[in-house]
């Protein structure tokens, strides 16, 4: 079992913390409220084999495999911060950064948070994941009685199998998405989520499955 750190104790951090929790893995919550860490692991903690505590935000960053579940360019700001401490471990990506409609993005089409992240990681194994999946629907991780899809993308092929191994448990599948390059289609397949969902009434109930459902 392996150790997460998840940065951030908001929406994506406890359905992260859910979906890894239920795979038996160990989760370290670390949010710039540790009110809201301590709520949330207890919260997340009751219900899942895995452990699930909350700690302080350099301790979290600690951990094996880092998830910076905060807004792009806050995932940025803690790259450029933790640059030395984020070295040569997998950093998980799940930023969508989103217009103020949330249908559009407000990166350009050449590049992705992502990548951004990569920009200010250098020596860090950046890894995208889970940004397609609303935090509602990735908390229960079945949607119409699918274990739902998560989009795995990272220049480096090692990293990318660790995170698609440890998907196992989790109840999601993880999919190679290749290059890191291509979160600039994950990320805006999200913003075609929301508008999709926006358009028939779904809110934030959406999620996406590539078929066959097994192969
Ligand atoms: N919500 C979704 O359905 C969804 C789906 C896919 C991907 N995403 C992506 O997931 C990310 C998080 O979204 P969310 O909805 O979970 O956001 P959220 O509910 O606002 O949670 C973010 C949490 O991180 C905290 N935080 C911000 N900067 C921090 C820092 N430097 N150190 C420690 N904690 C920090 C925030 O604290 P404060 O509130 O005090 O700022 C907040 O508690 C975004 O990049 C979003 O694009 C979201």
């Amino acid at each position: 079992m392996t150790t997460f750190g998840i940065i951030g104790a908001g929406n994506m951090g406890r359905a992260i913390a859910t979906r890894l929790g239920a795979a038996g893995h160990t989760v370290l919550i670390g949010d710039e409220s540790p009110g809201k860490a301590g709520d949330l692991a207890a919260e997340v903690g009751a219900g899942v084999r895995g452990v699930v505590r909350a700690t302080d935000v350099d301790t979290a960053l600690d951990a094996e495999i880092v998830v910076l579940a905060v807004w792009y360019p806050g995932t940025v700001d803690i790259g450029n911060a933790h640059r030395q401490r984020l070295g040569g471990k997998i950093v998980i990506d799940i930023a969508n950064p989103l217009d103020e409609a949330y249908t559009g993005l407000t990166l350009p089409s050449s590049t992705s948070a992502a990548e951004e992240l990569a920009k200010a990681l250098p020596d860090s194994r950046i890894v995208k994941a889970f940004n397609t999946v609303p935090a509602p629907v990735l908390t229960e991780g079945v949607l119409d009685d699918l274990p739902m899809d998560t989009f795995v993308a990272g220049d480096d092929t090692a990293a990318r199998k660790t995170v698609l191994d440890l998907l196992d448990g989790t109840g999601l599948r993880g999919l190679d998405a290749g290059v890191l390059a291509n979160s600039r289609l994950l990320e805006r397949l999200t913003a075609f989520g929301i508008e999709l969902g926006q358009r028939y009434g779904l809110g934030f109930e959406f999620g996406f499955k590539f078929v066959p459902t097994t192969f």
